[in-house]
């Protein structure tokens, strides 16, 4: 296997080098390494900087990428998994040539992770995590961080897979993005629960074609019937833009108080705060100096996020337009007016065309049709 050494944030690697003619990273060299991903990597850095876990496991590492950073970046002890044993090789020479204070091990993640506890979890596997959740959890003393790549499955696109996983039912809609990350953070607030632990969403967002969580986990039954109680369902309009959330693990039969139309159910997910805004201050606070590869991009989602309301959709400003007949002003102009008239209103982290607002729709519509 040919290696290539590679720059990411303050870390220099070894890589296996890809076909620059393949169109998908993956399928072009036998140990994963994807560049798309250093924003993901660099929010973990960032993570683990703020949190400072005492030891930090990379579930699945390929190269290694992750938890050297970790390593490299932040001082912290690591440990990199990956059951293939050539990456488990390529794992051990980038920690040798890093110098840092890390183990390499070649296990199944989930046998590993039965076994022993880690401060801070990591799950970073090849499309959906659902079947680590459970083993990382219950290895996982006090934060774990989960990657999602199959974001068809969670957001819509394949509504049976998206069931079969997270025994949820998505929906493809214009924040499909959001219902992907919320389904996925009920998916793991329900597999915590049964452990009388709850999760805290510290960072949690949805960028290109990943979702990523950063929860902290609290222990008691207090903690794990907080963090049920924040589960809940969003109920879609098919015929117009109306829709609206609510909270239990029962769904009810609504109707669209517009049109008439029976409402489709979404869930059951999360419907509780995804981020803690002191969480992303302290976060925010570092960027600057940190040395990782996108502190400008990464900078940007953490500001929307702070600004977003707890709200579990957003609408598609263009598509909100198409639907009263109305040629679209500026975000801007009606993010202004709903705040003017005292509703929270923002922009969302993963998309440049949607509007959060705790407005009805009524209001949206006429701040709309008034630009
Ligand atoms: C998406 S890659 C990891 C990428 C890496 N964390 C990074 O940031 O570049 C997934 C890795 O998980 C490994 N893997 C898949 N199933 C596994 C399992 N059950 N236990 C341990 N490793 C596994 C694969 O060998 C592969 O190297
Ligand atoms: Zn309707």
């Amino acid at each position: 296997m040919e290696l290539e050494l590679i720059e990411e944030g303050k870390t220099t690697l070894w890589v296996p080098i890809h076909d620059s003619t393949a169109t998908f990273p993956p399928g072009s060299a036998p140990i994963f390494y994807n560049p798309r991903m250093a924003l993901n990597r660099d929010a973990t850095v960032i993570v683990a900087a703020c949190t400072e876990p005492r030891t930090y496991l990379d579930a699945m590492g390929a190269s290694g990428i992750r938890g050297c950073r970790v390593g490299y970046e932040t001082g912290t002890t690591v440990t990199i998994n990956d059951r293939d044993p050539d990456a488990t090789t390529l794992i051990k020479k980038n920690i040798d040539h890093l110098g840092i204070d890390a183990s390499a091990t070649c296990r199944d993640a989930n046998a590993l992770m039965s076994e022993e506890p880690f401060d801070f979890v990591d799950l970073d596997p090849f499309g959906t995590p659902a079947p680590f959740i459970d083993a990382g959890i219950r290895s996982s003393v006090r934060m774990i961080g989960i990657t999602a790549t199959d974001t068809a499955p969670l957001c819509g696109a394949h509504l049976k897979a998206g069931i079969r996983r997270y025994m949820a039912r998505p929906m493809n809609t214009d924040y499909h993005a959001e219902v992907g990350l919320r389904i996925l953070l009920g998916y793991a607030a329900r597999m915590t629960a049964r452990y009388d632990r709850g999760i805290i969403p510290q960072f949690c967002f949805a960028h290109e074609h990943f979702v990523r969580l950063h929860l902290k986990l609290a222990r008691g039954t207090q903690a794990a019937d907080q963090t049920l109680a924040q589960m809940g369902y969003i109920y879609q309009c098919t015929g117009c833009p109306y829709r609206t959330e609510g909270s239990g693990f029962f769904p009810e039969p609504k109707v669209c108080p517009h049109c008439g139309k029976q409402l489709n159910t979404i869930g059951p997910l999360w419907t509780g705060a995804i981020q803690d805004p002191e969480f992303l201050s302290v976060m925010n606070e570092r960027l600057p100096g940190s040395g990782i590869s996108s502190p400008d991009e990464l900078g940007k989602i953490l500001t929307c996020c702070m600004q977003e309301p707890v709200i579990s959709f957003s609408y598609d400003y263009h598509k909100l337009a198409k639907a009263y007949r109305v040629s679209p002003g500026p975000i801007a102009g009606v993010l202004e007016s709903l705040q003017n008239m005292g509703y929270s209103a923002s922009r969302v982290h993963y998309s440049g065309y949607c509007i959060k607002t705790n407005a009805p729709l009524e209001t949206l519509r006429d701040c709309l049709t008034a630009q």
